[in-house]
């Protein structure tokens, strides 16, 4: 399996932008592109609730944005009080992020590692926590 180690090190460091007044729940994600670049996301809360940002969805517009639309995996690290290693559970992408996932992921190759520590993670594909997603290829069908 692939040494993600230094992906889930950038998550914790991109969560430590997690701007979370209100949940308190601070995320971090790191995503990979095929290319070998990696763009840094946090979640981004509202006073209004409603605008807030996943740190998922900050990372892949961020990539998105200046014209990357190829990737391998994305880290995850997200927990309540402290962005302390370790001290959180393993933060799985809501359902809004796992469908702009599937916008530009291949469902059976795209990893992404949930992770609690550099040394304990998890490495799932988009389709098992995107099974059966409806994706552009069935919009052309
Ligand atoms: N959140 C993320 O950024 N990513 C996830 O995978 C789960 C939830 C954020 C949204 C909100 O700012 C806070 O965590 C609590 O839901």
């Amino acid at each position: 399996m692939t040494d993600y180690k230094e992906l889930v090190k950038k998550a914790f460091e991109a969560q430590k932008s997690s701007y979370s007044p209100y949940s308190h729940f601070k995320v971090g994600a790191a995503l990979l592109s095929e290319e070998g670049k990696v763009y840094l996301g946090c979640n981004i809360e509202n006073a209004t609730f409603t605008p807030t940002n996943c740190a998922e969805r900050t990372a892949f517009f961020k990539a998105v944005s200046e014209g990357v639309k190829d990737f391998t995996a994305i880290a995850i690290v997200g927990n309540t009080d402290s962005v302390e290693a370790g001290s959180g559970d393993y933060c799985a992408p809501c359902g809004v992020c796992r469908q702009v996932m599937a916008e530009f992921c291949d469902p059976e190759t795209f990893s992404i590692i949930l992770a609690k520590s550099e040394n304990d993670y998890v490495v799932l594909s988009l389709k098992e926590l995107l099974p059966l997603g409806f994706t552009n290829k069935n919009l052309s069908k």
